[in-house]
């Protein structure tokens, strides 16, 4: 984790700056480490370069080993009177919470994606049509600049966009719930690690300063979180770490779309068991749920031939001519018609900007 990222870091329970107890000898990076708020005495381990700011009920009793470790050079305040546990006192889960088996059963599948990621391998998904066309949407949505820094709330393992937005020399703040999908961000993302941060953290409990993002993007995680509240106060988060004026982007899967042929609105009985958690968006949804926050919401459609794409994933992988596809693809998404039938929704949408005077 760089020093400077420390900046915009804060404690994801009550939003105060946070103070670095760091082990390593490098003066820029720091790969161990301690994150204390001391507003509410919470600590929080940087482990293998990445901060880990999760809320009480995410976080394992396992961490208390850097403590045990590092515990001659921490103050006694961490060490014995640190929340939510330390050296003396044991971990009190509060109540489990409902997105818990969500998230163990990506971290599972993340888990196997892993196993295939070979370290020197191009890019997994460079050739495929449907990140290309994901790719090409948020390069013409986001219209990145060299000194933007950009907050990807779900950055996944590294997508093509994400490996597009840093070639354009931007710097990008991925924050995921999965160690395991930044891991992989880590290792696919090492040619960019000077402009490359990412932090573990829960969209509904933030660990990012207000105000801080002018540009904000969030893919195909909102239709994971599993109930209305969740989804919420992941769209509260969001616009609150967006600057005013600042611009988010949102893409998410389309109810209306061949996607209803065979999954329902919302699987809660799946929930955790086979399949992670789902729930569809329609466009006059998202149109709702975005413009209490936000303004000048414009939403489109893209994937418009989604079953075409996955066969010719099969049949043409890497080739070429998945760009004419993509092109075709991100034509046909300019027309408001698009969003009654594509595969996917992208919202793009500007933070209301406060006015002082009534
Ligand atoms: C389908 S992937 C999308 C990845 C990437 N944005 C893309 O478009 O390819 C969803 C990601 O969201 C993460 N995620 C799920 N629930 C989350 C939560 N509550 N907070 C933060 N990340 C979460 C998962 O770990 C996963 O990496
Ligand atoms: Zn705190």
């Amino acid at each position: 984790m760089k020093r400077s990222l420390l900046e915009m870091l804060v404690c994801p329970i009550d939003l105060a700056r946070l103070e670095s107890f760091e082990f390593g000898k490098d003066s820029e990076e720091i790969e161990e480490g301690i994150l204390h708020c001391s507003q509410c005495r919470r600590w929080y381990p940087i482990l293998e370069g990445i901060p880990r700011l999760l809320p009480d009920q995410y976080r394992g009793e396992s961490e208390v080993e850097l403590l045990r470790r590092q515990q001659n050079r921490l103050p006694e305040e961490i060490v014995r009177n640190g929340k939510p546990f330390n050296l003396l006192t044991t971990h009190v889960s509060p109540a489990a919470p409902d997105d818990k088996p969500q998230i163990f059963e990506m971290e599972l599948r993340n888990r196997s994606a892993m196993k295939s990621l070979r370290p020197a391998s191009p890019h997994k998904a460079a050739g495929d049509c449907i990140s290309l066309i994901k790719a090409e949407t948020v390069l013409r949505l986001l219209q990145p600049q060299g000194d933007d820094r950009i907050l990807d709330v779900g950055i996944g393992q590294f997508p093509l966009y994400v490996q597009k937005l840093l070639s354009r020399g931007t710097s990008i703040v991925g924050v995921d719930f999965s160690i395991v999908s930044l891991k992989v961000c880590q290792q696919l993302g090492y040619p960019w690690r000077e402009n490359l941060h990412l932090v573990q953290g829960h969209a509904s409990h933030l660990p990012v300063a207000s105000d801080t993002c002018n540009k904000v993007i969030s893919s195909q995680l909102i239709q994971h979180l599993p109930s209305a509240y969740n989804r919420a106060t992941a769209f509260q988060e969001m616009e609150r770490v967006t600057r005013p004026g600042g611009v988010f982007l949102l893409e998410t899967l389309n109810e209306h779309s061949f996607t209803r042929l065979f999954r329902r609105k919302e699987n809660p009985s799946d929930y955790g068991k086979k399949r992670p958690y789902l729930y569809l968006y329609n466009k006059s949804e998202l149109l709702d749920e975005i413009s209490g926050s936000f303004e000048d919401v414009r939403v489109c459609g893209i994937y418009n031939f989604y079953p075409v794409y996955i066969m010719w994933r099969r049949l043409f992988k890497g080739n070429l001519s998945n760009r004419y596809l993509a092109r075709l693809d991100l034509f046909i998404s300019r027309f408001p018609l698009a969003s009654h039938w594509a595969g996917a929704l992208v919202a793009k949408c500007k933070r209301k900007r406060i006015s002082l005077c009534k």
